[in-house]
């Protein structure tokens, strides 16, 4: 084979690998739902079994929700209050901007720095919810999640999240006790991930996020954790929209933007994106292909030879490289 197509697949095989890599920890996601950390409704009493009572409670009795200030808007009072109702005996902590930089400050201050640069009010909302778990213990609940029974038997995981459809968990609804490993794996891990992405959507997901909890998610169960330091996963059935189900979800995501809409559709049409995505990948291949490697070749003699070797041609193609793995790890 001719030494210029060699040096054309062995680096489109380095660019192809380079970039399945840099996504390898999201395309395990989609095959990968946790099934064997289910907490199935076979092990779950009734909303009205008398054996709620009989079973371990090791999560403290605690509700943690985050807002602004104490001044909640209308339509998220009815969840909060379904929770309030329904839990007369925990404690419940509401996290305003104010008392969570005091928190953090006060108990986490090597994430100070970090906390404070965040640049989107989100990222801060995100984080302290792993914080407070991983201090206290308790259950995180969105404020846009209300509570469809008593979250009694979910006391008996020492940690728990919700899986997301099609893939990957959600930050929404979670319980723990205190320093479980898989929260102090979460917070240690936040300031790596604060980086910046295109589109904020995509920075907030990936840095403080969903998508964030569920790469770190994937990382501590390579480790295959045991018995107690695993992490059990809460499905959509037990989690809204049954007459079993914990919780009730209400529309109303306060930090959604414009790029939501892109993102979600990219989302459902993932397949069509990636396949796009890997023609444009080698339609650019094949034209730094014609342009510049078959005009040397058909040329003959001892100058096209010098011309291979030239710096340039190696320059050309690891610059494409980056580009490549920087949008496919989006
Ligand atoms: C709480 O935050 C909201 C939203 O930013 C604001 O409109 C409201 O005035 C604040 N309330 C108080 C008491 O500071």
């Amino acid at each position: 084979m001719r030494r210029s197509v060699t040096i054309f697949l062995v680096a489109t095989v380095v660019i192809l690998g380079f970039a399945v890599h840099s996504v390898w920890t999201l395309l395990s996601l989609l095959v990968i739902d946790g099934r064997e950390d289910i907490i199935s409704r076979a092990e779950l009493p009734a909303p009205n079994s008398g054996a709620i009572s009989d079973r371990p409670q090791l999560i403290p009795k605690i509700i943690h929700q985050t807002y602004i200030n104490e001044s909640l808007p209308e339509h998220w009072k009815g969840p909060q209050k379904s929770c309030l109702d329904l839990h007369t005996d925990y404690e419940y902590k509401l996290w305003t901007d104010k008392k969570s930089r005091e928190f953090i400050a006060a108990e986490y201050p090597w994430f100070l720095e970090t906390f404070d640069g965040y640049k989107y009010p989100i990222q801060r909302a995100d984080a302290i919810r792993y914080f407070v778990l991983h201090h206290f213990g308790g259950i995180y609940i969105d404020l846009d999640d209300g509570c469809n029974r008593s979250l009694d038997p979910l006391l008996a995981y020492p940690a728990w999240v919700r899986k997301t459809n099609p893939t990957g968990i959600s930050n929404d609804a979670m319980g723990s006790v205190p320093r479980h490993p898989f929260f102090l794996k979460a917070i240690d891990s936040l300031p790596e991930y604060n980086r910046h992405w295109m589109l904020p959507y995509i920075t907030v997901m990936a840095s403080t996020g969903p998508l964030f909890l569920s790469i770190i998610w994937r990382h501590y169960n390579h480790a295959s954790p045991e018995g107690d330091d695993r992490v059990r996963i809460l499905f959509p059935d037990e989690y809204n929209n049954h007459p079993w189900s914990f919780f009730t979800h209400h529309v109303g995501n306060s930090w959604h933007r414009n790029d939501v809409k892109l993102i979600f559709w990219m989302a459902q049409h993932w397949v069509s994106v990636t396949l796009v995505g890997f023609t444009i990948g080698f339609a650019l291949l094949y034209c730094i292909y014609t342009t510049f490697i078959a005009p040397r070749q058909s040329s003959s003699g001892p100058r096209s030879k010098f011309a291979y070797s030239r710096i340039p041609f190696y320059r050309r193609i690891s610059s494409k490289s980056f580009e490549l793995a920087d949008r496919h790890q989006v």
